[in-house]
């Protein structure tokens, strides 16, 4: 049996599961989805940069409200949202 806790959320729609203590920004790494929005002004692919909540690159529609993937841990049943990010996994 493993000793990894699993927790699932819903990434456009879709289930995802990711590790108890992941953040959703290495959650979405983790699985291949690099490009998690496009800019509001220029309307190019943003991802996560920094890592560490300074950059803001990483701000996605998380249960409703705009929050930090990077400094936003995971749990079950979390709703993300990547608008206007086409899913590039695969
Ligand atoms: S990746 Fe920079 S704030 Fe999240």
């Amino acid at each position: 049996m493993s000793e990894r806790l699993e927790i699932r959320l819903t990434v456009n729609g879709a289930p995802l599961a990711c590790a108890v203590g992941q953040t959703v920004a290495s959650a979405l790494l983790a699985n291949s989805s690099y490009l998690l929005r496009l800019s509001p002004n220029g309307q190019t692919p943003r991802g996560a940069f920094c890592m560490m909540g300074a950059c803001q690159e990483c701000a996605i529609q998380i249960d409703g409200g705009i929050r930090r993937a990077c400094q936003t841990e995971v749990r079950d049943g979390m709703r993300v949202e990547l608008r206007g990010a086409a899913d590039d996994r695969g």
